[in-house]
């Protein structure tokens, strides 16, 4: 490819469609208010997950890693009246930031907020998905999957964030972590019960569909 990668994505995010107002105030909090505020899934992925809610109606959705709801409200702005995120959080201390955020963007009816460990919380919840998105810590990527895929109506869908690990998955020499999610993308790959892809969008997410 010879264009400039930077340019293409600068002209991507001009057109589309601009973020609500909520978001943009979470944006800013985010960064205000946490160490790390690129973990948030930012305009241009957070339009990306509304767009397929949109497209494929899911009555029930579970987000692994709410941070500070960014993606949540980008899936419940998107979800019918009748459907419903269940988000899981780690860190009780983002508690606030989530929960005045969804009542500011008008989710609460349709967001269930989890605070714990989601490999413990997970298995609690008795709940068939129609889309899983998997986006927290990612050493725990494969139990997540193995956690969920039989939990997934056929035509649901596995969303997962950062398969690309700012592009060192394609390194000849990995670390650790970066053979962590490398091994994911294998196990995605070579498994029969879906039919998935590996997008180069921000820093790589997979799209798998149960069969
Ligand atoms: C990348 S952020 C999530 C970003 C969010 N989905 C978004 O797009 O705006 C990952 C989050 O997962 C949380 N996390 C990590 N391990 C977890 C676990 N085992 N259970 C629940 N949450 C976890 C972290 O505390 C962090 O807030």
């Amino acid at each position: 490819m010879n264009f400039s990668q930077k340019k293409i994505y600068e002209y991507c995010e001009a057109h589309t469609s601009p973020v609500s107002k909520v978001l943009r105030k979470l944006e800013r909090e985010t960064h205000l208010k946490t160490l790390a505020p690129q973990m948030a899934s930012g305009a241009f992925q957070g339009k990306l997950l509304e767009l397929l809610v949109r497209m494929s109606q899911p009555k029930v959705v579970l987000e692994i890693g709410t941070f500070t709801g960014y993606s949540s409200i980008c899936i419940g702005t998107a979800l019918a009246e009748d459907a419903v995120l269940h988000t899981i959080e780690a860190n009780r201390e983002l508690q606030a930031i989530i929960q005045e955020h969804i009542k500011v963007a008008k989710l609460d009816h349709k967001i269930t907020t989890h605070v714990g460990d989601a490999l413990e919380i997970i298995p609690t919840l008795d709940l068939m998905y129609d889309m899983v998105f998997i986006d927290a810590g990612k050493r725990d990527y494969e139990r997540y999957f193995d956690l969920v895929i039989d939990r997934l109506r056929p035509n649901g869908i596995i969303l997962a964030d950062n398969v690309l690990w700012s592009g060192k998955v394609v390194d000849k020499k990995k670390d650790n972590d970066t053979r962590i999610i490398d091994q994911f993308n294998k196990k995605v790959n070579e498994d029969p019960r879906v039919e998935n892809i590996t997008l180069p969008i921000r820093d790589g997410l997979t799209i798998a569909v149960r069969k």
